[in-house]
């Protein structure tokens, strides 16, 4: 039993990153200043940033049979991270992630599934993956079946279930009441109550929270980008504010957030601390280019959350 245990089930990506002015509208061509290849895929970046904060962190995905799903596999490895379950396919390459980072570290991206679309989990396997973990985390860049039968093995083993419901799509409620928390954007929040994608004025953040509770998750957290996060659960509402920092990319932001949710919650804190440790992490993301190239150590977050007025 080590109720500290982090399972990830979710997707691995190489990103193809380009710094361009501004995001290209349909139809333009914008020319960019550099070109990287950096390693991420949802929850690869969140296996990555929690193994880096220090949890103990195992992985279940899918790559190709070729050298990204082996350098990406080596990149978790190296970070501590469990990758028995992370399989190679030859049903598919590697997923690929284009990804455009404008000057104000705003992005775009389109995601090539590829291995990622065939990950399954026998329950058998999935159980004894969960067996003993304290924390299980899930985005929806994998098969949504997997997902819903993931969340379901989770549940069976009474391991707390964390969904980050990105990228969105609607979802139903029978696979929400899986969700002991959900950590939606201001648009996947939306998308999920059958509105049209935007942002959220401040008003309306709690009404949306509660909508989405009544769908039968049992916390939500709203990610608000540099307006920090909203969280509605059993012990109350409250807005957590962002901490202010320079930011050169939000590519993994929210993916930092939710890996750091994850380790102070194994950990035994309880939620809104959870959170605030979660802002910090993130605030140090944003502040450095690339998904797992920006992942922060441990001293680095608590520097920051060291420097912030208790709110
Ligand atoms: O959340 C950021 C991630 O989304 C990128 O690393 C990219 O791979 C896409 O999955």
């Amino acid at each position: 039993m080590d109720s500290q245990r982090i399972v990830v089930v979710g997707s691995l990506n190489m990103d193809f990153v380009v710094s361009v002015e501004h995001l290209p509208a349909p139809g333009e061509t914008v020319l960019g200043s550099a070109f990287r290849m950096l390693p991420g895929g949802k929850g690869a970046n969140q296996a990555y940033a929690a193994a880096r904060l220090g949890g103990r962190v195992a992985m279940a995905g899918r790559v190709g049979y070729d050298l990204f799903g082996d350098q990406l596999k080596a990149g978790l490895a190296a970070a501590g991270v469990e990758i028995g379950e992370v399989h190679a396919t030859r049903s598919g390459p590697t997923g690929v992630a284009l990804i455009w980072v404008d000057r104000t570290g705003q992005n775009s991206i389109v995601v090539a599934s590829g291995a990622n679309a065939t990950l399954t989990l026998a329950e058998e396997a999935a159980r004894r993956l969960f067996r003993g973990a304290g924390i299980a985390l899930f985005q929806l860049e994998t098969p949504l079946a997997t997902v819903a039968a993931a969340l379901a093995a989770a549940r069976a083993e009474a391991v707390r279930t964390v969904l980050d419901p990105a990228p969105a799509q609607p979802l139903t409620s029978e696979l929400l009441g899986r969700v002991d928390v959900l950590t939606p954007n201001e648009s996947e929040a939306l998308i999920l109550l059958g509105k049209p994608p935007g942002r959220i004025p401040a008003e309306e953040r709690p009404g949306v929270a509660r909508a989405l509770r009544a769908r039968g998750c049992g916390t939500v957290i709203l990610k608000l980008g540099d307006e920090g996060c909203f969280v509605a659960g059993s012990g109350g509402e409250r807005h957590l504010p962002a901490l202010a920092v320079t930011a050169v990319d939000t590519t993994a932001a929210g993916d930092t957030f939710n890996a750091a949710l994850a380790v102070a919650l194994a950990e035994g804190e309880p939620l809104e601390a959870a959170a605030r440790f979660a802002n910090a992490a993130a605030a140090v993301s944003v502040t450095r280019a690339g998904a797992q190239s920006s992942a922060p150590s441990r001293p680095e977050v608590e520097a920051l959350l060291g420097q912030s007025p208790a709110s």
